[in-house]
Formats: C-alpha cells, structure tokens, sequence
C-alpha cells in the first residue's frame, strides 16, 4: 500500500465532450482525504459540454477548444499545449469523442488512461451495450485501460462487470453500467498513478533490469531481494530496500567506487541518494526509488555499472564488447 500522505499527488487532466458524469466522479474522488491524484484542467472539444459548466463551478481550470475547421493534427496539438501548460503528469479521457493521432498518444505513453463501456477485448467501439444485449451476453461493463494508437486496445488497468437484467435496454444498461463507471475510474487512476511509490512495483522494474545483465541472479540477502553474479564466487552488485534499517525510503543499494564519491554524490543530490546503514561505509549507495520524476535510465546505469564492478573480466569485457556494438 503506498503512503499516499508522504507521497505528492498526481496532476491529471481530463478531457471530456458530454456530460462530464466521469469527470465529476474523478474530481469528488480526487477531495477525499487521502487521495493520491488532483485535477489540475477539464479540457473538452465541445464548448457547450455540460461537464465544462461544472467544472468551473467547482473551481477548476476549463478549457474549451472546438475542434471546428481546424485539422486533426492541429486540434490535438493545441490540447497537448493546455494540458502540459497546467502541469499535468497525467490524463484521462472521460468521454471525450475523438480519435486522436498517433502522435498525440505517443507524446502521452503510459501516461494516458481511458474508459470504455465494455468489458474489453469486447465490444470495441460504439454500441457497446446494444451489441452486448444482441449477443446475449448475461454481463456488459466498463474498462479503464491505457491508451495506445489502436482504439480501445491498450493494456487493460481495470474491470467490473454490470448483469444484463431480462428486458434490458441499451439505455437500461448504460445507466446501471454508469454507475459501475464512477466507481471504478478514480480507484484505477488512483492505483495507477501511486504504482511508482509502491514497493511491489517498483522491485519488480528493478528485478527486471537486474536480471537483464548477463548471467545475473537473485538471491535473498538478509530477506531483501539482491542479484548477484551467477555460479560459486558469485558477488552481490545489487539490493533492492524497502524502507530497511529505519531507512524512510525504498531504494535500491549498489556500488560506487568508494566512500568519497558516494559522499559527493549524496552532498549533491540528497533528494536521490543516501547513505545505506552497514553498507554505507563501503562505499555502498542508496538510490532512492519512491520519488517524484525518477529517471529509470540513470537506474538502469547503476545497475551496470555495479555489476561491472563485480563481474568475472570475461564477462564484463563481452558487455563492453556488445555495447560498443
Ligand atoms: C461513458 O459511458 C464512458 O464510458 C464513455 O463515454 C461516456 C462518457 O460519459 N467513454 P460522461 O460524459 O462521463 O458522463
């Protein structure tokens, strides 16, 4: 569970055309204690969208943009120019009815979530509720899935399904789907903006880069995850921390060259590095992981790095080798 108190809340965006029901279920979501997002912009294609008029009761920043004689390309441009100038790190689209261009979605990668009124992978597409009715299906539903350049076809983040009642409309179903809809898109967008302050996820983007590296393992080290080079004289180049030794910080150890550069690393940083208890004093440092704007790249360096440090000359000579390559 992630400390949403220690951690600084998400800005997110949201983009709507209609009636905004999805918008408003995020914003009142968003003012619970605890919350781990806040909406920083309602943005909508659709000047008379009733969701834009609700917004800016409630306070928040509208912005309205019709997509009228203005190219596609153009149209997405000028709402990814509003969404970044209100900071926002994330969006969501309720609603929002237009196909955007590859190039919108890339610049948004994993960073964008949607929902759709069926239980993908089906029912992509409109008429969702009609075409789950027509098949009979016993249940239709909502999905929040990340947005990729196919429609409806991202990674999906979450599910519920809503049963089909005998003599259902589509309307009938919308309704109750609705419902289902409010309920699930802020604890999805709250799970998936959290995800990078919490223990489980992150040790498994670390177990996944460290076991990347060649003929690396892992092995529990004082009942903290760690990976070492493989085989007898194997040697630890990497521990994964989840707020150890009172540390308050979930981190990942590896090697520097020794004591003074860590020093000067962490007298530089300290909002990215810190002094691990015991192996501190070998010259050991604590990347810090739970942290707003953590480049994963410069984690990925480390993690060579420290295995290179360890690593029999055979092998690190054939990575030097591969890299130049
Ligand atoms: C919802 O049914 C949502 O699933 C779909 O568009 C509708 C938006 O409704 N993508 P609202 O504007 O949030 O009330």
């Amino acid at each position: 569970m992630a400390d949403f108190a220690r951690t600084p809340k998400a800005r997110v965006a949201v983009l709507i055309s209609g009636a905004g029901s999805n918008m408003a279920a995020l914003l009142y979501a968003s003012r619970l204690p605890g919350a781990a997002y806040e909406i920083v912009l309602v943005a909508s294609n659709d000047p008379d969208a009733a969701g834009l008029a609700l917004a800016d009761a409630e306070g928040l920043e509208t912005c309205a943009l019709s997509h009228k004689g203005m190219a596609r390309a153009e149209h997405d441009a000028a709402m990814d120019a509003a969404i970044r100038a209100s900071g926002a790190d994330y969006v969501a689209l309720a609603g929002y009815m237009r196909i955007l261009t590859d190039d919108f979605v890339a610049k948004w990668r994993g960073r964008m979530l949607n929902i759709h009124p069926s239980l993908l992978p089906k029912y992509k597409g409109l008429d969702t509720h009609a075409r789950a009715i027509d098949a009979g299906d016993s249940h239709g539903g909502v999905s929040v899935h990340l947005v990729t350049p196919e429609l409806d076809a991202g990674e999906v983040l979450g599910q519920l399904p809503v049963a089909i009642r005998d003599g259902d409309t589509a309307d009938d179903l919308a309704a109750r789907v609705r419902l289902a809809e409010h309920q699930l898109y802020p604890r999805v967008l709250g799970e998936y903006v959290s995800r990078a302050y919490r223990a489980d996820w992150l040790l498994e983007q670390v177990r996944t880069r460290a076991l990347a590296l060649p003929e690396a393992e892992e092995r529990a080290s004082h009942g903290a995850p760690g990976w070492r080079t493989a085989g007898k004289s194997g040697k630890y180049f990497a521990y994964f921390n989840d707020r150890h030794h009172g540390s308050e910080h979930i981190a990942l150890l590896v090697k520097t060259s020794g004591p003074d550069e860590m020093e000067s690393l962490i007298e530089r940083a300290p909002e990215a590095y810190f002094k691990p208890a015991f192996y501190g004093a070998s010259g050991w440092i604590g990347v810090i992981l739970d942290r707003p704007g953590l480049d994963w790249q410069s984690v990925e360096d480390w993690l060579e790095r420290s295995w290179a440090a360890v690593a029999p000359k055979r092998l690190a000579s054939l990575q030097r080798a591969a890299a130049e390559l």
